[in-house]
């Protein structure tokens, strides 16, 4: 078993790289199945979610050579099966983007349930929703997804909440099919639009990425022969910005689209953080003890859930009372209690959790419930006084790349260390 051991507390100095976002590599990946031939797809993570969705690809025919550890030519002209293997797709949340890429490609695909982070219910009613909406009948039988079109037909889909991954589902499965699809509220976060420009670029033609109606009018082909680099990760910066504040640190942040990081930047300033913003790096410092500020976590462009509890961290050694109320998930407050572990002061009561700030934190034996609460645990650890041991690291190797280097690199005392 692999653990991560942190000695605290450190102020973080210096720079870090930002990677390209997960949540856009894992859709664009599926999104190449629609693609008949070769593209290039560079500033791809190097993380666990991605090397098992290229190992599904390519056990649907695809092709796929590594340029270097963050780039990939895929060669997508030969798609030999519409059975996805259900070992890897139960794996993480993301494979359900072959439903609508398979869909749009070969009119048919079985697939397993998608797994992934248990953040409490997580339907794909809206998903089904979409793709019968376009013509196609999906059925669940054990487990398995079984969806098949004879035709694709464009049509008017609205969401009746608004889905990152219902969004960009229904946009990969209208890419090729005949006529006009509209998304009336449709999910807007940055990797939304990546994907959109990543298949305009293949020759699709999608309009209003972004906002709240996409409009996809259906197209032939797609050619490929294009390169394509996957957009900074929004998470991972907002990860390291928090992080500056949590250890009352000196960060800059290279090779990130500052826009996407405003309602970070904005929480910061609140709780007494400096932020400096160079448009494609942001500079974030804090030279004293937060101050507690309330947050709601909502669909973008307000506060992500996926950073819910690394700012946690920070208001669980603000000075004063704080609450976070968390709008998008049923059960994303499990890191409170291994917070609580390391001498924090939270209540968690449904979607609310409510802090008492401490003025430290300290080292504890703590465990990762999910990929965020795993890199907010890694915050923690930093911040805290003494040593702190992080288990379950499967999660958190799913979505940041070499962690423990690039928390090294601006002064972090960790170790992997297998037991
Ligand atoms: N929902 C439904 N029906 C659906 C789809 C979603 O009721 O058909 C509900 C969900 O239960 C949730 C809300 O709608 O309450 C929003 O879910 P969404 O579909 O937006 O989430 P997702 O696509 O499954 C993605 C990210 C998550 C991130 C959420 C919200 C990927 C692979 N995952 O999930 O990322 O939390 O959007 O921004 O893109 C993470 O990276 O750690 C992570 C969990």
């Amino acid at each position: 078993m692999e653990k991560l051991v942190v000695t605290g507390p450190t102020p973080l100095k210096g720079e870090v790289v930002i990677s390209g976002a997960k949540n856009a590599a894992v859709a664009l990946l599926p999104a190449t199945l629609l693609i008949d031939g070769v593209c290039t797809i560079e500033n791809l993570p190097n993380i666990s979610d991605i090397k098992i969705s290229c190992e599904i690809l390519e056990k649907l025919g695809a092709k796929i050579t590594w340029n270097n550890k963050n780039s990939i030519t895929i060669d997508t002209t030969n798609i030999t099966t519409t059975t996805a293997p259900l070992d890897l797709t139960s794996k993480f949340r993301a494979s359900y983007y072959i439903i609508g890429a398979m869909l749009g490609r070969k009119g048919e695909i079985e697939v397993g349930m998608p797994g992934g982070c248990k953040l409490g219910a997580r339907p794909i009613d809206q998903h089904i929703k979409g793709f019968e909406m376009l013509g196609a009948t999906v059925n669940l039988d054990r487990g398995t997804i079984y969806a098949k079109a004879d035709k694709l037909k464009g049509a008017p889909v609205y969401m009746d909440i608004v889905s990152v991954g219902a969004t960009i589902n229904v946009m990969l499965s209208a890419v090729l099919a005949e006529g006009t699809t509209t998304i009336d509220n449709a999910a807007k976060e940055p990797h939304i639009v990546d994907v959109a420009n990543f298949l305009n670029t293949m020759g699709a033609d999608i309009r209003g990425a972004g906002t709240d109606v996409i409009k996809i009018n259906g197209v032939k082909k797609l050619h490929g022969n294009a390169t394509y680099s996957v957009v900074p990760d929004q998470i991972e910066a907002g990860t390291f910005m928090l992080a500056a504040v949590a250890t009352r640190g000196d960060l800059t942040l290279k090779n990130c689209i500052t826009k996407h990081l405003e309602s970070i930047t904005a929480k910061i300033v609140e709780v007494g953080g400096n932020v400096e913003d160079y448009g494609d790096s942001i500079r974030v410092w804090c030279d004293k003890r937060p101050s507690g500020a309330n947050i709601k976590t909502l669909p973008y462009p307000g506060f992500p859930t996926d950073l819910q509890p690394q700012m946690g961290v920070v208001l669980s050694m603000a000075n004063g009372t704080s609450r976070i109320n968390e709008s998008i998930w049923d059960s994303r407050f499990q890191y409170t209690q291994e917070l609580n572990k390391m001498g924090a002061k939270i209540t968690a009561e449904g979607k609310n959790a409510f802090f008492e700030g401490v003025e430290k934190l300290h080292g504890a034996p703590v465990y990762s419930s999910d990929l965020r609460a795993g890199a907010a645990l890694v915050v923690a650890g930093t911040a805290a006084e003494g040593v702190t041991e992080i288990y379950n690291l499967e999660h958190i190797d799913r979505g940041y790349e070499n962690i423990e280097e690039k928390f090294r690199k601006i002064g972090a005392k960790i170790e992997r260390v297998t037991e």
